[in-house]
């Protein structure tokens, strides 16, 4: 915003009190969902229109409510005028209802994805994802809440009652012209809006409170935190809650994260307090810090001049009201246990680098890659075997920041930058996290199971919007190749060197070194037979090296048969 930003962040920075009430946007119970993507206007302004998109109105989308175990049925009308897709991120659902960008939903036409809900109790939502226009489509304010409940949070003691104890908190900055017009891919985004509303103020009973909060931001990582560093419970990320409430005093949110928190306001009627973001405390090399690189030399168009960037900021004013008739009044102890996925019985292993494209390490904006390629609506990057426990380790090779997210599943983080001590708000269960800047990893353990499609893909991308539309992406698909086997044979045989060079030799060892391998078949992504070789008697071992000569760079299946299974691996040549 070029002329009355900085007027509005002043106050912003200084502390406005909230003078707008906080929209809530309206619920939809399910199983049946109908939304309308359209353009609207809205006045974000008093007396200037901006021009917009929402779901069922102007701007945002009603929140969707769900519980775990129903068969939804959504219908969802384009009436946009041009292409677009909706995606429900952090829903573990089949490719073709994931709403990726392969699933485009033409002008004038209804998408109808059915699913059973399989996710735990959580806080999800649902965005536009079209091939390099998901920012324009989101920042014009096509966004919304899914709340999935299930019996175990329902009985665990918390507040559940939308708008009364329990609030959807969709945070967002965005950049606005001269004609108060949003701007998509800006590095400008000095209006803060929570639900769509500038400026506001909650009013809240005087007992526990649930806040659920979605950084909703093209780019802008906050720091939540309270007041005078009012401690909070987290009680949820990502893919649901926690083994327990986490007292805190700050948690730290990327483009796409999600977090609950439980704040105690018991005995506090007439107080007033905010949620803030601490961002003078976030390292330098996350937008939103004093620095948008690792070193304050390294630049960002029109960053500096945002007061937002390394300033402490004011987000929500909540004004504490009376209790309710029956409040929530404790904290629960615990919730249920989380089994730690173990790194020592995955599957596969693989690694993701995540690189600028044309300026080297000074390079904070334009064009990443991962893995050195940019996203190809017609390639397919890695292939999973369905059922398959994977470890992924991302690595940042860029000095700044990148929220990293993974369609269809939730995954659990073994580490980051190699540290097993993870902070409190990295526990449990997540479908995105920020890979620290510079040489910095983080390394995460899932499962893909229950839905296999050879052709569809799910995504894996950068949540910053500019950067995920420059092609800061890349697909995957679940491939069902165990139809013949025993699923509990997919872990029995190592496959070296992966990534392997084209005209060298591929290694296959089985973990049971009385077994023999005695033929192998290679197949392409698309699950077609490249390669068959029956191995002659005499040359039957546990040990074989076959070459991979003549076959195209790319991802590949090699199924190897012992006599007594089949056991199925995925390999990259390069
Ligand atoms: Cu929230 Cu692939 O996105
Ligand atoms: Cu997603
Ligand atoms: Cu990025």
């Amino acid at each position: 915003m070029r002329i009355i930003a900085l007027n509005i962040l002043i106050l912003f920075v200084f502390r406005l009190p909230g003078q707008n009430p906080l929209h809530i946007p309206p619920t939809l119970q399910g199983p049946q969902f109908q939304l309308n993507l359209q353009n609207g206007q809205h006045e974000f302004f008093p007396g200037h229109m901006t021009a917009t998109m929402g779901a069922n109105g102007n701007i945002l989308g009603p929140t969707l409510i769900m519980n775990t175990g129903d068969s939804v049925d959504i219908r969802v009308t384009n009436h946009l005028g041009q292409p677009t897709t909706l995606h429900w991120h952090g829903m573990h659902v089949s490719a073709a209802n994931d709403g990726g960008p392969h699933t485009v939903i033409a002008p004038g036409t209804t998408w109808n994805p059915r699913f059973l809900v399989m996710n735990r109790a959580s806080t999800m939502w649902y965005h536009p994802h079209l091939d390099e226009f998901t920012d324009e489509h989101v920042s014009k304010g096509i966004a919304g809440m899914i709340i999935i409940h299930d019996s175990v949070e329902l009985n665990a003691g918390l507040p559940h009652t939308y708008g009364v104890d329990d609030f959807p908190i969709i945070v967002q900055t965005k950049d606005f012209d001269n004609n108060y017009q949003i701007v998509h891919h800006s590095n400008q985004d000095d209006v803060l809006m929570v639900n769509a509303t500038i400026d506001p103020y909650l009013d809240v009973p005087a007992q526990i409170v649930r806040l659920r909060l979605l950084n909703g931001s093209s780019q802008r990582v906050f720091n939540f935190g309270l007041t005078n560093n009012r401690p909070f419970y987290l009680i949820a990320t990502d893919g649901g809650l926690l083994e327990a409430p986490q007292q805190l005093t700050r948690v730290m949110l990327s483009p796409g994260e999600r977090a609950e928190i439980l704040l105690d306001l018991n005995n506090m009627q007439g107080q007033t307090l905010y949620l803030m973001s601490y961002a003078s405390e976030l390292g330098n090399g996350i937008y939103g810090a004093a620095a948008p690189g690792m070193n304050p030399n390294m630049t960002l168009d029109n960053y500096y001049p945002n007061p937002m960037n390394g300033n402490d900021f004011n987000i929500l004013q909540l004004n504490v009201t009376a209790p309710t008739s029956q409040p929530v009044t404790g904290i629960p102890a615990s919730f249920e246990p989380i089994i730690p996925l173990q790194e020592t019985d995955a599957d596969e292993f693989r690694n993701f680098t995540l690189s600028p494209v044309t300026m080297g390490f000074n390079q904070l904006n334009g064009d990443f890659t991962i893995n050195g390629v940019s996203f190809d609506m017609n390639v397919i990057n890695v292939t999973v075997p369905l059922n398959n426990l994977e470890v992924w380790t991302i690595t940042n090779q860029s000095a700044i920041a990148h929220p990293f997210h993974i369609h269809d599943i939730t995954f659990q983080i073994l580490s980051i930058n190699g540290s097993a001590q993870i902070p409190p708000n990295a526990r449990g269960w997540h479908d995105t996290y920020l890979v620290p800047p510079g040489g910095g990893s983080i390394k995460i353990i899932t499962r893909f199971e229950d839905f296999a499609d050879d052709t569809i893909p799910y995504m894996y991308h950068c949540h910053m919007l500019n950067h995920e539309d420059g092609g800061m992406m890349g697909a995957f698909t679940v491939v069902d190749t165990s139809t013949k086997i025993d699923k509990m044979t997919s872990g029995a045989a190592l496959i070296y060197p992966n990534p392997v060079l084209s005209n060298t030799y591929l290694t296959v060892q089985l973990k049971n070194k009385s077994d023999l391998i005695k033929a192998y078949t290679v197949l392409n992504q698309r699950g077609q037979i490249v390669y068959h070789h029956n191995i002659h008697e005499n040359e039957q071992n546990y040990l074989y090296s076959f070459p991979v000569f003549e076959l195209a760079e790319g991802t590949y299946i090699v199924k190897i048969y012992t006599g007594k299974s089949v056991i199925t691996k995925s390999f990259i040549i390069q």
